[in-house]
């Protein structure tokens, strides 16, 4: 079964019209808690601005996507980074081995089953320390209405019960993709680490 399609356009139009953006403002959060080397895990790296970052700051990163044009745009912008063109249900993932993973608006494309699935795979991978960063959606946003995951928000603290939050933003307004399409937002923005 392929992944979830985009929510706006096709996959290449959203990698195309991501190519023009700027890194997340998520990773200046991020930064402060990096390690100076150690490994990296990008879950739905997409056109890889998070993975150049990360590279850039002394990791090694393995950038994680189900998607053949992210995959294929990934290895010519970040030919350092381990790139694995998979979904994350089906990746393996060693045990106690990253120090940092970020997934930026990629778990909810997953299904409710398989990210429980997924989620207890990809704690065992961390090491205890290790930072977590990454967007929930929220309720009211348009996408989950849509079927897209979203969770409440207390169901997002249990699922981060056993880290120390560092960051945490919930963000709830009217705004745009990066298509321009008008969308209503509803996201968490998270940082932490796992006890
Ligand atoms: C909205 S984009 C976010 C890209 C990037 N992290 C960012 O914040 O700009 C979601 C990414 O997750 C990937 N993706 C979606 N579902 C996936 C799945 N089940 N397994 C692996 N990657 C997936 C998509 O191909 C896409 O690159």
């Amino acid at each position: 079964m392929p992944s979830k399609p985009n929510p706006v356009s096709t996959w290449r139009e959203y990698f195309a019209s991501m190519l023009a953006m700027p890194l997340h403002p998520l990773y200046a959060q991020i930064d402060p808690y990096l390690p100076k080397h150690g490994k990296a895990l990008e879950l739905g790296a997409g056109v890889g601005h998070g993975v150049l970052h990360l590279l850039k700051k002394g990791l090694d990163v393995t950038a994680v996507d189900a998607e053949p044009e992210a995959a294929r745009i990934l290895s010519e912008r970040a030919p350092q980074a381990t790139i694995i063109e998979s979904r994350f249900k089906d990746k393996d993932l060693p045990s106690a081995t990253y120090d940092v993973v970020v997934a930026g608006f990629s778990l909810f494309f997953l299904t409710q089953q398989e990210l429980s699935e997924f989620w207890p795979r990809l704690l065992a991978s961390m090491k205890s320390g290790a930072i977590f960063a990454g967007e929930f959606l929220g309720l009211n946003d348009d996408w989950a209405k849509e079927g897209y995951l979203g969770h409440p928000e207390p169901e997002i603290r249990r699922m981060l019960s056993s880290f120390e939050i560092l960051h945490w933003q919930e963000d709830e307004r009217g705004g745009k993709t990066s298509q321009g399409t008008t969308k209503h937002w509803h996201v968490y923005h998270v940082v932490a680490r796992l006890r």
